[in-house]
C-alpha cells in the first residue's frame, strides 16, 4: 500500500453561492488508486440554518414516504429502509443476545486475571460469542451463517429464534444447520403467508410438480410428485383442506395425467371435478372396487416394466410410457369407520389396496394425495400404515395436538407446535414435512368455481383408463370424453381389460 493523503474537493457553485456544498472526500493510494469513502455537509456562515433545513426536510420526507414505500413497494422499502434498519439493530444487539441467550462462552479464569493484572483498569475481557458472517438481504428478509463455538450445537441456536426475531423486530427466524459447525439464520421481515402473491405465470414444464401456494420464505410452496410421491393432508373442517386441493388440481389438469377420486363423503367434494376425472368412486363399495383395480393397473404397469427391464416407468420409452394417475382420496375416515361388522371387511380391503398402492405405485405412475380431518390409530391399523407410506405431510389447523402428533409427529417437535399455533383466521396456512425438514405454508385461494371451471377447461384431456372404465365420471357430470387411451393401442397387450 503507498501513502494515502486526503484531499478535498469542492462541487463548484457552492462558494459562490454562499450556502453549503456537498463536498467528495478521497483518499488517494500509491499507484494513483483512489475511493470516495464519504460525503460532508459544509456550510458558510449564513448556511448552518438552511443546512438544518435540508436536513430536517429530508427526515420528514423519509418519515412521510417511507411508510407510502412500505405500502406501494414493500420490496423497494425492505432493501432500502427495513433492511438497514435491522443491520443496525442486528450488530448493536448480537452480543448481548448471545449472552442473554446462553450462547456467548466465558474467557478462561486465567486469562481474565491476567488482563486484569496487566489491564490498569481496563474492562475485562468480553466473553466470547459465535462469529457471524455478512449479511444476505433478500426480497423479504435477509440470512447469514453463524460459526459455533466448541461444545454448541445447532438446537441451542434454534431454540433462541425466538428472542432474535423480537431482538430484530422481524416476523420470524428460522436456524437450520448448514454445515458441521455452522448454522444459517434466515429472517422473515414480514409474514409472507398473511397474503401470498398468486405468480403471474404458472411455472410451466415439468410433468406432476405444481406450485400450490407459497412458503414462509416467500418461495412457491412446490408439490412435485415425483419427487415425494405420496401425500397426507390433515385439517379441522374449514382449514382448508379443499382449497389445497383445488389448487393441485388445477395446477394439473393441464398436464397429460389421469386424476382419479375416492370421495365417500358422496362425491360432494370430489364431483367438482367431474369432467377431468378418470374415475369417481362416491361410497366405500365403490372405492373398494376402483383401490382394487388400480392395484391390478399397477401390477399389469410392473409386468410391462419387467420385461423391459427397466426399474420404473420413466425408463421405458416415451411412447410407450404410460399415463400417470394421481389418486385423491377425501375424508379418508370415511373409508375406515364402521358402522357396523359386515363393513368391517370392505374397510380392510381399501387400507390394504391404499396400502399396496403407496409401496408400489411411486415407480409405476400411481401417486396417493389423501385428506382427512384425523388419521388416528382408533380408524384401524391400517390407517397405521397407510401414514407411514404417506412421506409427504401437510398439517393445516387441527382440531386436536394428537392429530397434528400423527401428522408430524415422528419430525421436529417445533413442526408439531407450529401447527398448533394456526389460527381460525388463517385458513389455508398449514406445517408441510417432508424428509427431515420443516415449513409453514400457504395454500393459494382457489376457489370451487375457479376448480370447477378449469376441470371443465381441460375435461378433452382427460385420460381413458381402461382399467377404470366402470368408474368412469362423476354421476352428476356424466360420461368424460375418451380421448386417450392407457396401452388399448398396445397390440402385445395380453390384458383383457384392455379390449373392453
Ligand atoms: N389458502 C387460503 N387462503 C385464504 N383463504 C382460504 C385458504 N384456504 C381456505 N380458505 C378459506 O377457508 C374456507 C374453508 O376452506 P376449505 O378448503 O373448504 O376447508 P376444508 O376443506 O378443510 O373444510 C374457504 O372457503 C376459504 O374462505
Ligand atoms: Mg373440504
Amino acid at each position: 500500500m503507498g501513502e494515502r493523503r486526503p484531499t478535498r474537493r469542492r462541487l463548484p457553485g457552492g462558494r459562490d453561492q454562499g450556502t453549503f456544498r456537498l463536498a467528495v472526500v478521497r483518499w488517494r493510494g500509491g499507484q494513483g488508486r483512489c475511493a470516495v469513502i464519504g460525503l460532508a455537509v459544509q456550510s458558510s456562515a449564513q448556511g448552518p440554518g438552511i443546512a438544518l433545513v435540508v436536513l430536517a426536510a429530508l427526515a420528514l420526507g423519509l418519515l412521510v414516504g417511507a411508510p407510502v414505500l412500505r405500502r406501494h413497494c414493500p420490496v423497494a422499502w425492505w432493501y432500502f429502509v427495513g433492511f438497514p434498519c435491522a443491520w443496525v439493530r442486528l450488530a448493536r444487539t448480537w452480543r448481548p443476545l448471545m449472552a442473554g441467550c446462553g450462547l456467548a462462552v466465558s474467557r478462561k479464569a486465567a486469562l481474565v486475571v491476567v488482563s486484569g493484572l496487566v489491564g490498569k483498569g481496563a474492562p475485562p475481557p468480553q466473553p466470547r460469542v459465535p462469529a457471524r458472517g455478512v449479511l444476505h438481504p433478500t426480497a423479504g428478509g435477509f440470512w447469514f451463517l453463524v460459526r459455533l463455538l466448541p461444545g454448541q450445537v445447532p438446537d441451542s441456536f434454534a431454540k433462541a429464534a425466538p428472542a432474535m426475531a423480537e431482538g430484530w423486530q422481524v416476523h420470524a427466524v428460522r436456524v437450520t444447520a448448514h454445515r458441521p459447525g455452522v448454522v444459517r439464520v434466515v429472517a422473515s421481515a414480514t409474514d409472507p403467508l398473511r397474503e401470498p402473491r398468486i405468480p403471474r405465470h404458472q411455472e410451466s414444464g415439468r410433468l406432476l410438480r405444481v406450485a400450490v401456494g407459497a412458503l414462509e420464505t416467500g418461495a412457491q410452496w412446490v408439490i412435485d410428485l415425483r419427487e415425494v410421491p405420496h401425500w397426507l393432508v390433515v385439517g379441522a373442517t374449514r382449514s382448508g383442506k379443499s382449497t389445497l386441493i383445488n389448487a393441485l388440481v388445477a395446477g394439473l389438469a393441464p398436464q397429460p395425467v389421469a386424476l382419479v377420486g375416492v370421495d365417500c363423503k358422496g362425491g360432494m367434494e370430489l364431483s367438482l371435478y367431474g369432467p377431468r376425472l378418470s374415475a369417481l368412486a362416491t361410497d366405500r363399495r365403490q372405492a373398494v372396487k376402483l383401490l382394487s383395480a388400480l392395484v391390478d393397473l399397477t401390477l399389469d404397469r410392473m409386468a410391462v416394466c419387467r420385461t423391459a427391464h427397466v426399474r420404473n416407468i420413466w425408463g421405458l420409452p416415451e411412447e410407450d410410457r404410460p399415463t400417470p394417475v394421481v389418486v385423491i382420496v377425501d375424508e379418508i375416515a370415511e373409508l375406515f369407520l364402521l358402522a357396523n361388522r359386515s363393513e368391517k371387511d370392505e374397510a380392510q380391503a381399501a387400507g390394504t389396496a391404499l396400502i399396496r398402492l403407496a409401496q408400489l405405485g411411486a415407480a409405476l405412475g400411481v401417486f396417493l394425495v389423501v385428506a382427512g380431518q384425523r388419521v388416528g390409530s382408533d380408524l384401524g391399523p391400517g390407517v397405521t400404515a397407510l401414514r407411514a407410506q404417506l412421506g409427504g405431510r401437510v398439517c393445516h389447523r387441527v382440531a386436536d395436538p394428537g392429530t397434528a402428533e400423527m401428522a408430524l409427529g415422528d419430525l421436529n417437535p417445533d413442526a408439531i407446535k407450529a401447527a398448533q399455533a394456526i389460527r381460525p383466521d388463517q385458513a389455508g396456512t398449514a406445517v408441510l414435512a417432508s424428509g427431515d425438514g420443516w415449513e409453514r405454508a400457504r395454500s393459494h385461494l382457489v376457489s370451487e368455481t375457479q376448480a370447477e371451471a378449469t376441470a371443465a377447461e381441460y375435461a378433452h384431456l382427460t385420460p381413458y383408463l381402461p382399467e377404470l372404465a366402470d368408474f368412469f365420471g362423476s354421476p352428476s357430470a356424466g360420461p368424460a370424453v375418451h380421448l386417450e387411451r392407457l396401452d388399448g393401442d398396445n397390440p402385445d397387450s395380453k390384458n383383457p381389460r384392455d379390449h373392453t
